[in-house]
């Protein structure tokens, strides 16, 4: 009945270029969304189609709530930048992640000094009174906090820092605790990056949800940072794998919190764009397979305000959108994929061997014409073996040589 409903509604959806979270949430996910940062909100044409519903129903605040802008002296806190984009999430209609509360980087200096200027009951008191002050400002407007990112080292050890140092492994609960005390109603996250196949790393995860739950504190959810590289994105499989060790472990829901899938040399070539869409599609099939799974977020949508040539430079456009704004195949496999889903077609595996944008839809030649495609749905693209007859009211338009849409 949900799913006849969900589908009617999408059905009656006017023809639009923005559709991704629409389509995550006819596909019976919670949203599609995008970081975003303070600086970039003076982009009116970034800002329009970050705003737009249809396209994103999440943001999370790149840094604006991290400890060195919330608490940038100690007992002195400061929300301007956080609450430009929860305000601007408000105003648009879309959820909040919001992000992160414990975390060793982009701690202001008087909290990093070194660990010797600590004690156990000093460090405990600094963490419940940061946690507290920012997660009481935001309360009711976070559907999550990431409350503890990135503790873990690649090997799964946990990884020496200000509050591991002082605190040992007690600083999980005592986080958890604190944020569940001050917003009852938000979904509390462990959030890293490396963990989103089976590992080292992902086992390291499992090990933290159950200290956590074990200490009597809430834990919600596993975000999956999802910082990939185009040509090493883990397998649809093993994406699920790890998906259910986080839920066998205990948590009620994953995310994926902050994908982007970053080409290591650039320009990107074309087959490389077609690998970066298949990588894309594997980790949407991958949320879209596991119920867990609540949503994506990708850490913003366009190369333009990318994170990575910053960080790696000579590698990026890891994103859906060029620098230009315009949609890149990963757009489109993104969108094919959840098409699919929301339709109720069985997906599709996209091969793609150039990105030129064509005007007409090429398909095998043997195409079944006793059937009909709904709204959204595929109707062609190169190797297209499926039906190709749109829905009256719709008609197959092209989105480039490898999936075409009811449109
Ligand atoms: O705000 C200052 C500005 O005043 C100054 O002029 C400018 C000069 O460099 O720096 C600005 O601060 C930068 C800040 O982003 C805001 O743009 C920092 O230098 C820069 O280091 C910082 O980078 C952020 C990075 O976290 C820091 O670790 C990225 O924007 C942000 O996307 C990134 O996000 C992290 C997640 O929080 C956790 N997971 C990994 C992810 C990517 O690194």
């Amino acid at each position: 009945m949900l799913y006849t409903t969900a589908i009617t509604a999408l059905l009656a959806l006017p023809g639009a270029s923005a559709q991704l979270n629409k389509l995550a949430k006819a596909a019976g996910k919670l949203y599609f969304g995008s970081a975003t940062d303070n600086g970039e909100l003076s982009d009116r044409s970034y800002v329009n189609i970050l705003s737009n519903t249809d396209e994103f129903g999440q943001l999370t605040p790149a840094n604006g709530q991290k400890w060195e802008y919330t608490e940038p002296s100690q007992g002195s806190f400061s929300y301007t930048s956080g609450d430009q984009i929860a305000n601007l999430a408000a105003s648009n209609g879309q959820l909040l992640r919001c992000h992160t509360l414990v975390w060793y980087s982009q701690l202001p200096s008087w909290a990093t000094v070194n660990s010797g200027s600590w004690n156990a009951n000093t460090l405990t008191s600094v963490v419940n009174t940061h946690i507290s002050n920012v997660v009481g400002h935001y309360k009711g407007k976070c559907y999550a906090w990431d409350v503890v990112n990135e503790a873990l080292n690649d090997d799964g050890t946990y990884r020496p820092n200000v509050f591991y140092n002082v605190l040992g492994d007690s600083y999980f609960a005592l986080a958890f605790k604190a944020a569940a005390a001050a917003d009852p109603n938000a979904k509390l996250y462990y959030n890293d990056y490396n963990i989103e196949n089976p590992g080292s790393k992902q086992a390291g995860v499992v090990k933290i949800v159950k200290l956590v739950k074990a200490a009597g504190a809430k834990i919600d959810g596993v975000g999956m940072q999802a910082h990939l590289i185009v040509g090493s994105t883990p397998s649809q499989s093993q994406l699920q794998s790890a998906i259910q060790s986080y839920v066998g472990a205990g948590v009620t829901e994953v995310a994926y919190t902050e994908l982007d899938i970053r080409f290591s040399s650039l320009p990107p070539t074309s087959s490389g764009l077609t690998q970066q869409a298949n990588d894309y599609s594997a980790v949407t099939k991958a949320c879209l397979a596991e119920k867990a799974c609540i949503g994506i977020t990708i850490w913003d949508y366009t190369d333009k305000y990318s994170w990575i040539p910053g960080v790696f430079p000579g590698q990026g456009d890891a994103l859906i959108y060029d620098s230009n704004l315009n949609k890149k195949p990963a757009w489109t496999s993104i969108s094919s994929v959840l098409a699919a889903a929301a339709t109720g077609e069985a997906t599709t595996t996209t091969r793609a061997t150039t990105t030129t944008m064509v005007t007409s839809t090429t398909t095998r030649g043997s195409n079944p014409t006793s059937c009909t495609v709904a709204q959204w749905g595929q109707c062609g693209g190169q190797d297209w073996s499926g039906c190709t007859v749109c829905a009256a009211g719709t008609t197959c338009q092209a989105g480039n040589q490898w999936y075409s849409q009811c449109l």
